[in-house]
């Protein structure tokens, strides 16, 4: 074989050769150029600041890896093309040892190319890390398997005269050091153009806040507080996955952001959930249901409970709490020497402690509030084979609560109430009124 279609080591390049570079080039760019525009059309809408961002470097890295894969692509078919054997053709290739140039190029072109995206990669990263001015806090916790959010919500906010010290020892507790308390939901609510710091927290094992609308993933990590900051531009409810396996039932760990228009529409919902945290229902069997049913745990993705089947409480992970009373009442009362009473708040309150047979220590530690647990106590007390409590269970003295403004109101119509809904309208115009 002539060696003359490999450039001669100083020969110089035809200009033939140089219009075919060139125009390869500009093709390239063009396709790398329309892969980097196309491409973005199949991502989810950006509903965050940050989104557009990370959208924008992503492009630029399109652009690069699409001319690129375009180059190598083309010049693997080429030469498949060009320089494949002749039929009867059974002669070695070329022997060639070296190119200095070729090596030059193809080590420093890359180079530059990784130091700009660095260079570009890192101003976004440090922009995502940034505290943003005034923004709010709200705390997420991630348990095998649902995700829980909390708001500290200050009773200035809230549009009807309070008299605290008749509020349950637990809110005027709460009140105490910052008047404001703590509110939690299962649905992340936020409001459009506030920055917000999501400051994260596993109970268990590592589990990732995903929110594919606003590009953002954060890994949730024991022992620690992550932390990401997210301002939200646009009004609409978005889904929240865990990008982490975390499970049995990891694929289900999903949960929803609402976008609220703004700070009116956020409040109007939070005074609604402040309400219910205020004056809660007397009953403590009403109480512990509602407690159950918001999902604010994640009771709910790993039993089965039919009296709760409307709010998703269909888990196949832990034991099935049908007629959990009789069981407690006759053979777990038996093998653990405790009250029945006591047996259902050490199951909740201490999930270690006893294993229900069959099962594992798998249950994470909730750090559910005492007088919550002892209202969850008294609701499931109430889920025996014949509809009766077949035990009393006596509320600590400090968790007795005397029904409020729109108590009474707010138990009854518990059953119409979805999770994380506001309390019913009744309810609000009756304290409304009563204030
Ligand atoms: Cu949590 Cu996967």
């Amino acid at each position: 074989m002539s060696s003359t279609n490999v450039s001669s080591p100083r020969g110089g390049i035809s200009s033939t050769t140089i219009l075919i570079i060139v125009v390869v080039g500009i093709l390239l760019i063009i396709g790398g150029v329309l892969i980097g525009q196309l491409t973005p059309s199949l991502l989810p809408t950006q509903a965050s600041a940050e989104a557009r961002q990370i959208d924008d470097l992503f492009q630029v890295m399109l652009v690069i890896g699409g001319a690129i894969f375009l180059l190598v692509q083309g010049l693997l078919v080429f030469s498949i093309w060009r320089f494949r054997a002749k039929p009867g053709d059974t002669s070695d290739g070329i022997h060639m040892h070296g190119n200095t140039s070729l090596e030059i190029t193809w080590t420093v072109i890359p180079a530059i190319i990784v130091v700009f995206l660095t260079v570009i990669a890192w101003q976004v990263w440090a922009n995502l890390n940034t505290p943003r001015g005034d923004e709010m806090t709200v705390h997420v916790t991630g348990a095998r398997f649902n995700w829980a959010f909390t708001y500290s919500a200050p009773l200035s906010i809230f549009p009807d005269a309070v008299d605290v010290s008749t509020l349950p020892a637990s809110v005027q507790e709460d009140l105490q050091d910052d008047n404001a308390i703590n509110v939690s939901s299962p649905v992340l609510h936020l409001y459009s153009g506030r920055a917000v710091a999501l400051q994260m927290e596993p109970r268990d094992v590592i589990h990732a806040f995903w929110v594919p609308a606003f590009r953002l993933k954060q890994d949730l990590i024991p022992g620690r507080i992550t932390t990401i900051h997210v301002t939200p531009v646009q009004e609409g409810t978005f889904p929240i996955k865990c990008a982490e396996l975390c499970g049995a039932n990891h694929g289900m760990m999903v949960g929803q952001v609402i976008v609220h228009a703004d700070e009116t529409a956020y409040n109007t919902w939070l005074v609604e959930e402040m309400r219910k945290v205020i004056y809660p229902p007397a009953d403590p069997v009403v109480r512990g249901r509602n407690i159950l049913s918001s999902n604010v745990y994640p009771c709910y993705t790993c039993h089965v409970l039919d009296d709760l089947a409307e709010f998703t409480w269909t888990g196949n992970v832990g034991p099935n709490l049908n007629g959990i009373a009789d069981r407690a009442a006759t053979s777990r009362a038996s093998t653990t020497g405790l009250t029945p009473a006591e047996y259902l708040y050490t199951a909740v309150h201490e999930p270690g402690a006893y294993l229900a047979p069959g099962y594992g220590n798998l249950m994470p530690q909730l750090n559910i509030p005492e007088c919550d647990s002892w209202a969850i106590v008294a609701y499931l007390a109430t889920q025996s084979a014949s509809g009766e409590a077949p035990f009393e269970v006596d509320q600590p003295p400090q968790c007795v609560i005397t029904a409020g403004p729109g108590s009474a109101p707010a138990a009854e119509a518990t059953s119409e109430a979805t999770p994380a809904v506001a309390a019913p309208a009744e309810a609000t115009a009756e304290a409304t009124a009563g204030s």
